[in-house]
């Protein structure tokens, strides 16, 4: 396990989400309240970027067929997809983030 400081800004909005890349892998940063969460950047149904999809609560909406993921652990909790998403471990020191790959 390594920890990467990513760029994503520790002054997100509630409910706003940051795409970056690290290790080659697209991570998407989502803060909901004062938590943040690390989370594969596309649905495991049929890969579609999440990155301008809906955060209500502590889900994340893929629209483009209604899936949804659970951003605490990416489990689905509705299909179509049933797969879960990748997720991070993410912490914030100081003045950044940083993510455990
Ligand atoms: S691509 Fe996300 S639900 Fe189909």
């Amino acid at each position: 396990m390594s920890w990467h400081r990513i760029d994503a800004p520790i002054g997100l909005a509630s409910g706003e989400k940051h795409l970056t890349v690290v290790g080659g892998r697209e991570i998407l940063v989502c803060r909901t309240g004062e938590n943040y969460y690390a989370i594969a950047g596309r649905c495991t149904h049929s890969a579609w970027p999440l990155v301008d999809e809906p955060i209500e609560g502590t889900e994340i909406v893929c629209t483009l067929h209604g899936a949804r993921f659970d951003l605490r652990d990416g489990c689905p909790t509705a299909g179509p997809a049933s797969k879960p998403l990748a997720t991070y471990v993410i912490e914030r020191r100081d003045d950044a983030l940083y993510v455990s790959l």
